[in-house]
């Protein structure tokens, strides 16, 4: 183990949050430590959606605002959702002078979409379905480009770095680069987690496998407070082709025209035209419904016709590897695990309940989301707090003291991984109860018995011990034994203490 000192902030992770943070830190020099090379292995540069603001005459951040705070159930912070919009338009022009090449209208004006539950049309994408790669390689290139920024692209956060007040000083990082592993403690006056989500933790999933809510877990062991760990969002039309993660085809594609469908071509919603529109959760449950009845469930895309190739490029070439042509054969689909609303609390700085810990991004939760995140606003979550908590993190100095590592965590080998998987998309996934909650915390024992406390144990039981404490359903969580929804919302807040010393803590 060696021990360095550097003098900035830490960011660990490589995705749209992180690395917004890391160029905004100028000129306080930034390590940046991702596990895999910037661009792979995270899910902002698989966004097929794009990156919702106010962008024009007619809209307005109250606006947009209002639906952030409708779409998540009673659960989103009013004052977060008003500086999140807020920040729209500055945070699509930051990035547009970065390089992302954001469609646009004849007039130069950005181009905008309607989704879901938005009231205005004000999602800007690149080329139909490829904001996601395109803004991050903008951001790539401008991060390579930065000589406050040094990048280690081989390197797993493994703990964190904590002085006897819990104040965070820095963390433990794991490289390997050239096949041999080595451990390196770097003490830092500010630690940002921008890790991403926790959809690896289900069989099925759109996001990277690697994602295991490992950040989460880290800052629960550390003490931080975390925030709504039940609430995951699930994604209605993940294509459904054998491939894990299973890829995604864009909710953009219904707002053109495309249908879900059983395997005999009857509506799953209806018939009306809107049907297929309704809130995510709402579509999620129809799709879980019809395969659960054996019936299978489709999106018949056929009416987007001969532009498809061009219009959603990542969808088309997802189904032609598959050796389906999606102009005429409809896709099969399932729900899966999308995005992470719960997370690490934190303000729209990045400030968590710790000194010198800062979370942004997925992992993070800044009370934008509530109990069902609205499209697209996550990449604006991404960009635009990115931006506040790399400015925040910067203005931190070092404080002098001892520090210690918080105790290294085993992790857990394939063959467990994929048992924890299976039963979290089976009982922890689209709709829930509590015998299946149960079934999933007692394998969850069973393997922490035999791996010992894995970061995505921990995880894993953060989001199914809350599960089972909500006795209502909301947003993206859906209990069938408590169908309604409670008049009250109430936030679920979970904090390690000497009286919870395991992840065990149902109320
Ligand atoms: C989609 O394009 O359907 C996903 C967009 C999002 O998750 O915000």
């Amino acid at each position: 183990m060696s021990r360095i000192r550097h003098d900035g902030p830490l960011i660990v992770g490589g995705g749209l949050a992180g690395l917004s943070a890391a160029l905004e830190a100028a000129p306080r020099k930034v390590l940046l430590v991702t596990p895999a090379p910037l661009l792979e292995a995270c899910s902002s540069a698989w966004a097929q959606g794009g990156v919702a603001a106010a962008l024009s005459d007619r809209d307005a951040p109250a606006s947009h605002a209002a639906d952030t705070v409708g779409a998540g159930a009673g659960l989103v912070e009013a004052e977060a959702a008003r500086a999140l919009t807020e920040d729209g338009r500055n945070t699509v022009e930051w990035l547009a002078a970065l390089g992302a090449p954001f469609d646009r209208q004849a007039d130069g004006g950005f181009a905008l979409s309607l989704e879901a539950a938005h009231s205005h049309a004000r999602v800007a994408r690149v080329g139909g379905d490829g904001a996601g790669r395109a803004i991050l390689s903008a951001l790539v290139a401008a991060v390579r480009a930065a000589p406050h920024i040094e990048v280690w692209e081989d390197a797993r956060l493994r703990g964190l770095l904590q002085g006897d007040d819990g104040a965070v000083r820095g963390a433990v990082i794991e490289r390997r680069g050239s096949g041999a592993r080595r451990t390196v403690e770097v003490a830092a006056p500010a630690v940002v987690l921008a890790t991403g989500g926790a959809g690896g933790l289900f069989a099925y999933t759109t996001t990277p496998a690697a994602l295991l809510g490992e950040g989460l877990a880290l800052a629960w062991r550390a003490g931080a407070e975390i925030l709504d760990p039940e609430f995951v969002q699930f994604h209605p039309t993940a294509i459904d082709v054998g491939l894990d993660p299973m890829p995604l085809a864009t909710e953009a594609l219904r707002g053109e025209g495309a249908r879900l469908v059983d395997g005999e071509g009857r509506f799953l919603l209806g018939e009306a035209e809107d049907a297929d529109l309704q809130p995510r959760d709402v579509v999620a449950r129809a799709v879980h419904a019809a395969r659960a009845a054996g019936v299978g469930a489709f999106l018949d895309a056929r009416a987007i016709g001969a532009g498809f190739p061009e219009e959603f490029s990542a969808v088309f070439a997802a189904c032609m590897r598959a050796g389906l042509d999606p102009r005429l054969d409809p896709i099969p689909v399932a729900a899966a695990a999308h995005y992470h609303m719960g997370g690490v609390v934190a303000g729209p700085d990045g400030r968590t309940s710790l000194p010198g810990l800062f979370a942004v991004g997925e992992c993070a939760a800044t009370g934008v989301h509530g109990a069902n995140r609205l499209a697209s606003n996550s990449l604006l979550e991404a960009a635009a707090f990115g931006r506040r908590t790399g400015r925040a993190a910067a203005a931190l100095e070092a404080v002098a003291g001892p520090a210690r590592a918080t105790p290294a965590a085993p992790d857990l080998s394939d063959d467990q991984l994929k048992r924890l998987r299976t039963f979290m998309s089976a009982d922890v996934g689209v709709v829930r109860d509590r015998a299946g909650l149960m079934r999933a915390l007692a394998v969850i024992d069973e393997l922490a018995r035999t791996a010992g406390p894995a970061l995505p144990l921990i995880a894993a039981r953060l989001i199914a011990e809350a599960a089972l404490a909500r006795r209502e359903s909301r947003g993206g969580h859906f209990r069938s034994d408590y169908p309604s929804t409670e008049a009250e919302a109430q936030h679920t807040r979970l904090r390690l203490s000497q009286d919870v010393p395991a992840p065990a803590f149902a109320g």
